[in-house]
């Protein structure tokens, strides 16, 4: 159970001036930290999320004690965080909490889903506001049955402490961030499950099949084509068909 003083502790030991909330429920922390303008820095989290919202549009599926549902707000521009590939640093951070507090080492698949054997554990979505951005972060901890739509999902399958995990995503990204320091982007590619496969993805309407080949300095999917032209893809859905 996420016990909202012992995340507040941590938290607060590293960063006293961080805002830190704990909701029993409610419908997706990251419409609550926008509607909630009153900070600028903190961490809002829930036991349960009635709406948890997705990228494109999609939605998360929440359910009670069994997985991790935060919000971190972070006092930077939507400008910034482009510049610092902040979805990729957020990758990394629940990629390195999750091997440090679970001994497993999670994939992430561009642009910032977690992926262990095969199955996504965690997604990623962050939303820009004028001078906060919000990164939410859901993390599937030991939920064992997903809606029958959700194919491609899975759990960590680990009894992971949630407040500590919470506190571990929250610290590492906080570190990146104010630390200023994209050193983490090595990391990405290195646990990047998508580097030297053949993928589909969609452009323009159209679906396109290449290799990927490299993940560039701004966090762009660098993909090569049968006739070797390359494609730096910066948003989207790529799809595995071969490994
Ligand atoms: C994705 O898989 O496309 C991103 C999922 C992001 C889910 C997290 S859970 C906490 C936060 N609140 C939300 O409504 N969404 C994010």
């Amino acid at each position: 159970m996420l016990n909202a003083e012992k995340l507040e502790n941590l938290i607060h030991a590293k960063y006293p001036e961080a805002y830190v909330r704990v909701f029993d429920t409610v419908d997706s922390t990251n419409t609550r930290a926008k509607d909630t303008e009153d900070f600028s820095f903190g961490i809002i989290c829930a036991r349960s999320q009635t709406a948890g919202r997705g990228r494109l549009g999609r939605s998360f599926y929440s359910p009670e004690g069994t997985g991790l549902y935060m919000s971190l707000i972070l006092p930077i521009t939507p400008k910034e965080a482009f510049e610092f590939s902040l979805t990729a640093a957020a990758a990394v951070a629940g990629a390195r909490a999750i091997e440090r507090l679970c001994g497993i080492s999670a994939g992430i698949k561009w642009i910032n889903d977690l992926y262990i054997n095969g199955k996504k554990v965690a997604g990623i979505l962050t939303e820009g506001q004028p001078n906060r951005v919000i990164v939410g972060i859901g993390i599937n901890v030991s939920t064992q049955v997903f809606p029958p739509e959700l194919k491609q999902a899975g759990s960590l399958g680990k009894t992971a402490d949630l407040s500590e995990l919470a506190a571990a995503v929250a610290l590492e990204l906080f570190d990146m961030v104010f630390g200023k320091s994209r050193g983490f982007m090595p990391e990405y590619r290195r646990r990047s499950i998508l580097l030297g496969k053949e993928i589909l993805y969609l452009k323009g309407g159209t679906e396109h099949r290449a290799k990927a080949v490299d993940i560039d300095a701004m966090g762009r999917l660098v993909v090569q084509d049968a006739l070797g032209a390359e494609t730096a893809l910066d948003s989207g859905e790529v799809r595995v068909i071969m490994e």
